[in-house]
């Protein structure tokens, strides 16, 4: 008689630990809206009016992803220079008025409505001039650049959003968004500073920590030296409640901008997902996204598929919803306005928006049918029920 290991090894008796999904949404945008300037004036709308110029969320779009659409997570952007005013500088320092509003949005998804959210400075590691975002501004932490922010002030600012959220165990904290073109040594030392600056404040919450170049997966291993997989397995978080950030676009060159969908997500995560397991980090891909054109369907079916199958993977955020996009496109059209994932959303012809064209025919159906409603958001997820 074979022995119960060679047994289980041959039927398959004991599987491994399921990989689980435990958060599922949608990222909201338009927090960071109005600061784009034409002609790089710096500084050009700031602080801009809330409900104006920018608004966090719509309160009834995120009833509808939530009761009807049964998901738990969302990610919600705003500004570092709406939070951190240049009077003042980045630091702990806020404008109350616009932290109040960002607050209201964080506690109606997370306390009114029982889901998670992720807090995403929406600043591509950089600080003093979003005009031109994603390419403008000073990187966060140049010493050779006298207008930048510092390392320091980075920490200070997430030190102090974090003592503000620390009774919250449904906030994540998003370090920042799509960090690029800067040396990822300087990367790993901004990101240190705000998990130390966290933990320092007490705060448990799940982070995530983004790489460098735009943090996608499919570059995760790629840029020799500068390679993300060379310098995210040195961050240390004392309580070991950090998971990796990723963002990944299905079109050629991973941007999100274009139609087509002809990056298969499966082959070109294959060396971050490996990377994770061998430095044993969970991840979010809280960025990803494509159009309704053919073969799109297939191919973001199979993304959110391939999440699902790998354990390392334990949430997700498409992009994108929120309230001002009105018929605009976050993602994935050739410029053209075919509405975004927020409920009700249509084309600037009139038609279905992306809403209607991508969320729910493609999207929907892969939202997990248990997902996390209790207890904090965790590397290790918590308990999976069905949403009443
Ligand atoms: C945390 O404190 C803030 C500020 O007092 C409050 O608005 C919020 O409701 C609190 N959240 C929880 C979950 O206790
Ligand atoms: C840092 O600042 C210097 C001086 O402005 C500039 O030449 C350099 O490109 C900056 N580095 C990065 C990574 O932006
Ligand atoms: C964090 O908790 C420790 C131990 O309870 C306490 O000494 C310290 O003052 C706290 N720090 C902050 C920033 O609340
Ligand atoms: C965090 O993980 C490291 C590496 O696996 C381990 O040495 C350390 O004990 C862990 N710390 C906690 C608080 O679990
Ligand atoms: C994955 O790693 C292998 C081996 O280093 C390399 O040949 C391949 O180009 C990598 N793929 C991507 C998408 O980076
Ligand atoms: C995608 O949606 C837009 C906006 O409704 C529509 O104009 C276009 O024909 C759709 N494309 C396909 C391939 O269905
Ligand atoms: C999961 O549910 C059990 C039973 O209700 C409870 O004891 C436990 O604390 C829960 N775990 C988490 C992580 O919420």
């Amino acid at each position: 008689m074979k022995s119960f290991a060679a047994l289980t090894a041959l039927t398959g008796l004991i599987a491994p630990a399921a990989a689980t999904i435990y958060y599922a949404g949608v990222a909201e945008s338009g927090g960071e809206f109005g600061v784009w300037s034409a002609t790089s004036t710096v500084g050009a709308g700031l602080p801009g009016k809330f409900g104006v110029d920018y608004q966090f969320i719509s309160t009834s779009a995120v009833d509808t992803h939530v009761d009807q659409n049964k998901v738990n997570l969302f990610r919600v952007a705003f500004l570092l220079e709406r939070m951190c005013p240049l009077a003042t500088g980045l630091g702990a320092t806020f404008d109350e008025t616009h932290f109040a509003h960002y607050q209201d949005s964080i506690n109606y998804i997370t306390e009114t409505k029982g889901a998670y959210a992720i807090l995403d400075p929406h600043n591509y590691m950089r600080y003093n001039n979003p005009s031109q975002q994603p390419m403008s501004g000073s990187v966060i932490g140049n010493t050779s650049d006298v207008t930048a922010a510092t390392t320091a002030q980075f920490g200070a600012f997430w030190g102090e959003l974090a003592r503000r959220f620390s009774n919250n165990s449904r906030v994540i904290f998003g370090l920042m968004n799509e960090p690029h073109d800067m040396p990822s040594s300087l990367l790993l030392a901004n990101l240190q500073a705000a998990v130390t600056a966290i933990r320092a404040a007490n705060a448990s919450n799940l982070i995530i920590a983004p790489g460098n170049s735009w943090t996608g997966g499919h570059s995760w291993t790629q840029g020799g030296a500068e390679a993300s997989s060379l310098w995210l397995n040195k961050l240390v978080d004392p309580i070991n409640n950090t998971a990796i950030d990723i963002h990944e676009y299905l079109d050629s060159d991973f941007s999100g901008t274009h139609q087509a969908c002809t990056s298969d997500p499966a082959t070109n995560l294959a060396n971050a997902t490996a990377w994770l397991k061998a430095n044993n980090y969970k991840a979010f891909i809280t960025e990803f996204g494509a159009s309704n054109a053919t073969g799109c369907s297939t191919m973001l079916s199979s993304m959110i598929d391939y999440m699902a199958a790998n354990d390392e993977y334990i949430g997700w955020t498409a992009w994108a919803a929120g309230p001002f996009w009105g018929t605009a496109s976050p993602c994935c059209t050739d410029s053209k306005n075919w509405g975004s994932l927020e409920p009700g959303s249509k084309a600037a012809d009139g038609g279905p928006g992306m809403y209607d064209t991508v969320w729910v025919p493609t999207i929907q159906p892969k939202v997990p049918k248990l997902l996390q409603w209790t207890g904090a958001a965790s590397v290790h997820g918590g308990n999976l029920t069905a949403k009443a």
